[in-house]
């Protein structure tokens, strides 16, 4: 997927976004924020914010920065930070999460909901995560997995070529952000179609 074919596609998205990745989506992302165990003060980054579905879900202590490469969907997000009055997220930045201007070891949790299937470039996002996190913090992921399911996952194959269009890689594998450099120890899933994951030091804990 090509960078510009992911503005794209979230530029047409952003004014129904929100209805149709709203409630479905949604228990992956309260399931992110539980896990974070965020500590009053924290630093969080939430890469590929998008609408801002999930600022909510943020205890109001911690000190909150989105990223997102489509103004479109970052609009979204600023109108409901400011509706909402959410004081704890201190910005909404037009940023692509493959080279982010943050400093090494800016943040204490680092988080991207239903992203590593919609970059240009996977193993690169995860680096970056990698970098802007303290060595003691947690990054934290929850994704579509291609399925083991020899049906579901053809189907999922077959529409992988309409990636450009859809903005997302409907057969996003974990090899495709694992490079060969990170290991997957363990395997589960919130529901079935959604898998959180905890990356810590490289490795990539679907169970935690
Ligand atoms: C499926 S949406 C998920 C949005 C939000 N996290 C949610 O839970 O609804 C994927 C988001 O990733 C963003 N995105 C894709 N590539 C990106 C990049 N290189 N840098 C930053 N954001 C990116 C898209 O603009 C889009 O808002």
């Amino acid at each position: 997927m090509q960078i510009e074919a992911v503005k794209a596609a979230y530029r047409r998205y952003a004014r129904f976004y929100d209805a149709v990745f709203g409630p479905v989506l949604q228990p992956g992302r309260k399931a992110v924020v539980n896990a974070l165990q965020c500590r009053p003060g924290d630093r969080v980054l939430e890469v590929g914010v998008g609408t801002g579905l999930s600022l909510s879900l943020y205890p109001r202590s911690v000190r909150l920065t989105g990223i997102d490469l489509s103004h479109e969907m970052l609009q979204k997000a600023r109108a409901r930070a400011a509706k909402h009055k959410l004081d704890h997220v201190e910005a909404l930045l037009e940023m692509d999460a493959h080279a982010m201007s943050f400093p090494d070891q800016a943040f204490d949790k680092v988080v991207a909901m239903y992203v590593v299937s919609a970059v240009e470039n996977p193993a690169r996002l995860l680096d970056e995560l990698h970098r802007v996190c303290k060595p003691d913090g947690e990054i934290f992921i929850v994704n579509h997995v291609r399925s083991d399911n020899l049906i579901i996952g053809g189907i999922e194959k077959g529409f992988g070529r309409f990636s450009d269009q859809l903005g997302f890689r409907p057969d996003f594998e974990l090899s495709h952000m694992l490079d060969g450099r990170h290991e997957v120890t363990q395997v589960s899933r919130i529901n079935f179609f959604w898998k959180v994951m905890r990356v810590k030091n490289g490795v990539v804990r679907q169970r935690f």
